[in-house]
């Protein structure tokens, strides 16, 4: 009988190790160095791989043709906007996110709007809560098969009985396939499994989408040769205590990494959300103080959002600065830039500022409407209605000149906004708006607009 091999495993990276170290010397990381039984490798020279009877020959590129590429239409807009217009048949798409976000809804939702034959595989619920769950999503169709299986010599054994359209595993980290022996979740595990549906899915050209979980610093737990296996990786994000969520892509084969789908979690699954400009700006009557309204532009996505600022006096001694859905850092820079260059004495007093909707934005176009929420809320002198802003500040006070600068305009005039604060630099490529473009070139002026 053959000896089993094994061999050491960085747990954090999947560096392997002939021998246990005690630090990982690739990431540094103490302590995750764990044995693992692996694969007996066949010893074959790539001479005699080359000599195949039916190894791939190089075309020209000229040469090779290419059929009108079909894609899976998912029926969700959103999902099909972030891949890039669709499945593509034969991909491995990888679909990570922190628990309880909403991932595995997201794809049992997907699998049962569709009319195609889906296999939706599960080892970490049981079919009874899918089917509780399925019931507060509702569409009920014939063709969503639920398995749960987490060894992926049965589950291709019910792939070839059902012959599905589309393959589903949630996740990656609850298979683990025969050939190895280490436990489920471990690198080696993931990567042999992962590598049994990327052959699944090139051979049969039916899509697959993994599940992946996620690390606590935010990474896709297991390798990163997970991402490099895999041809799209997206991330589902957002705040769990508020109902909107996000999804991004990190990695597209076939598509552009920019694009960005909008849900809301509802009682019964995600709703997708066409137009979230709408619904992020709060509709109040009232003029308050303190809040204004930002164009920015989220991947290839323009969204006006809105942002809330409070200044009050310090009660301690020091005051207190904080943040949520924007850098804390960014915003103790915009604080001294506002007391530095217009003379605003807001060291002895606490700034609490506040994205609505729980979403969290690094667009540097946000800026000036970060600054005029601030000096709103310390005069408590509310921003006219209608007017939004998008430039970026610089440490001199100068408003600086934003990408994609149309976009944002045209979907604030789109919202019925009647002026826009842009930088003087900005170059603007619209002929004709509806909507006043308001030019400035220093935070003085926008004071002077504003408040003067
Ligand atoms: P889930 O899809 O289980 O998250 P993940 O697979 O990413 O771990 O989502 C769980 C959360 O979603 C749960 O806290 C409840 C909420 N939820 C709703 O609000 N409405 C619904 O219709 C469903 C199915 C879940
Ligand atoms: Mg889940």
């Amino acid at each position: 009988m053959a000896k089993t091999k094994t061999a050491f495993f960085c747990q954090n990276c999947g560096t392997q190790y002939a021998k246990w170290v005690g630090q990982c010397s690739s990431c540094k990381e103490w302590n995750t160095i764990v044995e693992e039984v692996v694969q007996k490798e066949d010893k074959k020279s790539w001479k005699t791989d080359t000599v195949a009877k039916q190894a791939n020959k190089p075309l020209r590129v000229s040469e090779i043709t290419q059929e009108k590429e079909l894609r899976l239409d998912t029926l969700d807009q959103e999902f099909n906007r972030v891949l890039g217009g669709g499945l593509v048949p034969g991909s491995l798409t990888l679909l990570g996110g922190e628990p309880g976000i909403g991932k595995s809804t997201l794809l049992l939702q997907i699998a049962l709007k569709l009319p195609y034959k889906i296999l939706y595989v599960s080892g970490e619920e049981s079919q009874r809560q899918i089917k509780m769950r399925a019931d507060r999503i509702q569409p009920n169709s014939e063709n969503c098969y639920i398995l749960t299986e987490t060894k992926t010599q049965n589950i291709f054994q019910q792939i070839s009985t059902i012959e599905p359209d589309l393959v589903i595993i949630d996740s990656i980290q609850t298979l683990h396939t025969d050939y190895i022996e280490s436990a489920a979740g471990s690198i080696s595990q993931i990567r042999e499994c992962t590598a049994e549906l990327i052959k699944f899915a090139k051979e049969s050209h039916t899509p697959v989408i993994l599940v992946g979980h996620i690390t606590k610093d935010g990474t896709i737990a297991g390798p990163k040769i997970l991402e490099h296996m895999v041809d799209t990786v997206l991330q589902f994000e957002g705040d769990r205590n508020y109902v909107y969520r996000i999804l991004r892509s990190l990695k597209n084969r076939f598509g552009s990494t920019a694009e960005l789908g909008i849900y809301e979690m509802q009682g019964s699954g995600l709703r997708e959300v066409n137009n979230p400009s709408e619904v992020l700006i709060s509709k109040n009557e009232e003029d308050l103080s303190g809040t204004a309204i930002a164009a920015t532009v989220e991947g290839m996505r323009p969204l006006l959002i809105e942002i809330q600022a409070l200044v009050s006096t310090a009660v301690y001694g020091t005051p207190q600065r904080s943040a949520t859905g924007f850098n804390a850092k960014r915003l103790n820079m915009l604080l001294a830039v506002l007391e530095k260059r217009a003379g605003f004495k807001l060291g002895a007093k606490d700034v609490f500022l506040n994205i609505t909707g729980g979403i969290s934005v690094d667009d540097p176009a946000i800026d000036l409407a970060v600054m005029a929420a601030i000096l709103s809320s310390n005069s408590d002198i509310a921003i006219e209605k209608g007017v939004c802003f998008a430039a970026e500040v610089g440490l001199a006070g100068e408003i600086r000149p934003v990408q994609r600068v149309d976009q944002r305009i045209i979907e604030a005039e789109k919202l019925g906004f009647s002026k826009i604060f842009v930088s003087k630099n900005n170059k603007i490529g619209l002929k004709k708006t509806g909507i006043q473009i308001q030019k400035v070139s220093k935070i003085e002026d926008v004071v002077a607009h504003l408040f003067g």
